[in-house]
């Protein structure tokens, strides 16, 4: 991939920074349905352990509760303090990873292991504790020092001595949430932080053994301005975390109820918003920062740095990851999981979930089989999402097509971003600017099937 532009192209940015999903799948789960039943799924599982090589796994755990709401969250979570509610929850979750565990073959190890929220960190050590185990019990767990084991940590709910027995337990990696440190935006979404503690369990993370630290950012939350959210940033960098995430704030208050509580006045306006991102950017690239695309960004020998580079770059449901040919199950209310060339996502809604499981059914909401079309262009889209590149060749072997020919539309499609310098197209390839970096969805867009037809009327968060 190029490098991201440093000169900010802000009516580029307006023009095409329109509605689009952020394509941590594709087809997006707008498209999964639920004739995919449990039965579907676990004929992708035979069918997945049947193959020669056994395939590794990741599991992603959903663990969904927080003790207060933070006013911008859009992520699928239950907000109580009930912590009886909590347990019982575990309890089912131990249940279910139980049963997935029984239906992968035992020699298949988990290299990859995700605890994500809500707040995973809502509850306590020995819950962790007992967590892993039954993991162990259930799942290979890789011992490897390459495996990945994250977790997903709200700094108000740990202090050093958590983040410690974390990593005894075989956490590695973790992500913080901070958002913003300026005392009245931390307000106006109801999120109160201190910023001494955060960045003093940044230091402690590293010095209890993970070797990867990243930072969750937002911008565009109300009263944030350009100046404050610099201030946000330059504390942030003062411990150079490994990773940066640095969020667009989705306002969709007719989707997210909370987001009801942030005085609409208050959201910076469009303008600011673009400005705040272009003094984000130009700071995080001067103090080394490497841009890997869609809000993310990481240190030069950062795996993930490593991977863009050398064209291994995957994304995932939470973002980016390196390329570990793995099946993803996931275990929890909503989680969503791809086994060989499905998706599967569990029910959203808790007492569902349970009932299921307590029926001892295997808890599937709904999914997917991809057809060898959305393959296709799965490919396509993950080259332009990691690579910044597509070369037609490599499609055309793997799928016995002419490219040109099978994406005539598409590409047609494409010009108006090619006459606007986000992309450069040759009878080769596809390459993207180093100003499309920053409008990779828009681009992506043009290859998906579903969108192509009917881009009105759906709700999607703004591409910038
Ligand atoms: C599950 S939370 C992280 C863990 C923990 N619950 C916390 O808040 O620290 C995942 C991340 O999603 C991001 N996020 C949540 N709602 C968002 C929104 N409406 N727009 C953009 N980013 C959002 C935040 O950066 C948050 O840290
Ligand atoms: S941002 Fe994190 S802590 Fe806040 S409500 Fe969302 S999931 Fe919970």
């Amino acid at each position: 991939m190029s490098s991201i532009s440093t000169s900010f192209p802000t009516e580029l940015i307006k023009k095409y920074g329109l509605a689009g999903p952020r394509y941590t799948s594709y087809p997006t789960a707008l498209q999964f349905h639920e004739g995919f039943d449990e039965e579907a799924y676990r004929r992708h599982i035979q069918n997945s352990n049947d193959d020669l090589i056994p395939r590794p796994l990741s599991l992603y755990l959903h663990l969904p509760f927080c003790k207060e709401l933070c006013y911008y969250c859009a992520c699928n979570k239950k907000v109580t303090r009930d912590s009886q509610r909590a347990a019982v929850y575990l309890q089912h979750l131990e249940k279910e990873i139980d049963m997935q565990g029984k239906l992968f073959d035992r020699d298949r190890q988990v290299i990859q292991l995700h605890f994500g929220g809500g707040t995973p960190t809502y509850y306590d050590d020995l819950q962790h504790k007992s967590i892993i185990e039954q993991l162990s019990e259930s799942f290979l767990l890789s011992r490897s020092d390459n495996r990945e084991f994250s977790i997903e940590i709200d700094p108000r709910t740990v202090n050093e001595e958590r983040i410690a027995y974390l990593a005894d337990i075989g956490f590695n990696r973790v992500s913080m949430g901070v958002q913003d440190f300026d005392p009245a935006v931390q307000k106006a979404v109801n999120r109160i932080q201190d910023e001494d503690k955060s960045l003093k369990l940044v230091e402690a993370a590293r010095q209890s053994g993970f070797n990867s630290v990243s930072i969750d950012l937002i911008y565009g939350l109300p009263l944030q301005t350009a100046t404050s959210f610099e201030r946000t940033v330059d504390s942030i960098l003062s411990v150079r975390p490994d990773r940066l995430s640095v969020y667009n704030y989705a306002h969709l208050p007719h989707l997210f109820r909370a987001q009801r509580m942030i005085k609409s006045e208050e959201v910076p306006a469009p303008e600011v918003r673009l400005q705040i991102l272009a003094s984000t950017i130009n700071k995080l690239v001067e103090a080394g920062y490497v841009y890997i695309g869609m809000d993310h960004f990481a240190l030069p020998d950062d795996e993930l740095t490593v991977a863009m580079k050398n064209g291994t770059l995957q994304r995932n449901f939470q973002g980016y990851s390196t390329c570990r040919e793995t099946d993803l199950v996931g275990i929890g209310v909503s989680a969503i999981g791809k086994v060989g060339n499905s998706f599967v996502q569990n029910l959203k809604d808790i007492r569902d979930w349970q009932a299921a499981i307590d029926d001892k059914r295997l808890p599937v909401w709904r999914g997917l089989s991809l057809s060898s079309e959305d393959r296709l262009r799965r490919g396509v889209i993950a080259a332009i999402m990691c690579q910044g590149k597509v070369r037609f060749g490599e499609f055309e072997r793997r799928f016995k097509i002419d490219f040109s020919e099978h994406f005539a539309l598409e590409l047609e499609l494409l010009k108006p971003l090619q006459k606007d310098g986000l992309v450069e197209i040759s009878k080769f390839g596809i390459d993207v600017t180093p100003t499309g970096l920053l409008l990779l969805r828009a681009i992506a867009m043009k290859f998906d099937e579903y969108l192509i037809n009917d881009l009105q009327g759906k709700s999607y968060s703004k591409v910038i």
